[in-house]
């Protein structure tokens, strides 16, 4: 059976973070041959031209983990109103040196969780259109935008029953999407 191996970036450094606990339960609503790795974006640089032909270690590192890929899964914090910077930051590092990009091509899904009434939508509609320019196909639907609330994880860490049809469902469209644009 294909493997489908599929790059996590978390758009928050925050110890923590409902990001990151939203990340390791949605993943566990994949099926089987679906594994996930959280990619560490804490230790990049700030991200500077000048470097380009001198890539830190960190930068290699997260672009080997990306090219490895079969796909993508943003989890992001919203920042007023837009993606965190050590998100961009991130993104920007690999798309880099011009004509290098890691991220070109690969299939994307977009999700977030914040305290705020409209749960990152804005940040994510921000991330899709950077991720429009580096040619990475994004997941349209369904869309999901999670706010904090009790109950949405169980005491174990997965997702709690009022939340769990959905993002089942969010995650059965995303395997779906992956694979069909995996050979
Ligand atoms: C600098 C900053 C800006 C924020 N801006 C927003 C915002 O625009 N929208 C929102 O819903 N929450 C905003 N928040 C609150 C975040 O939703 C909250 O801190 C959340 O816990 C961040 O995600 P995390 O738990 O994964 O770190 C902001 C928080 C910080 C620290």
């Amino acid at each position: 059976m294909k493997q489908y191996q599929i790059v996590v970036v978390v758009g928050s450094l925050r110890k923590d973070s409902f990001n990151r606990k939203l990340a390791n339960a949605i993943v566990r609503l994949a099926p089987p041959d679906f594994s996930f790795k959280q990619v560490q974006i804490g230790d990049l640089p700030l991200y500077n031209q000048d470097d380009d032909s001198n890539q830190a270690e960190s930068v290699k590192r997260l672009k080997r983990e990306i090219t490895a890929s079969h796909g993508l899964l943003f989890v992001t914090a919203e920042y007023n109103r837009s993606i965190p910077g050590v998100l961009k930051n991130a993104i920007d590092h690999a798309s880099r040196p011009y004509g290098q990009s890691a991220w070109a091509g690969k299939p994307a899904g977009v999700i977030g969780i914040s305290v705020g009434a409209i749960g990152t939508a804005v940040a994510q509609q921000h991330l899709r259109n950077v991720l429009a320019y580096l040619d990475v196909p994004t997941l349209g639907q369904p869309e999901a935008f999670i706010q904090v609330k009790d109950g949405l994880f169980d005491e174990a860490g997965n997702i709690g029953v009022d939340s769990k049809k959905f993002l089942q469902k969010w995650m059965d469209q995303y395997v779906a999407w992956v694979k069909k644009h995996v050979a």
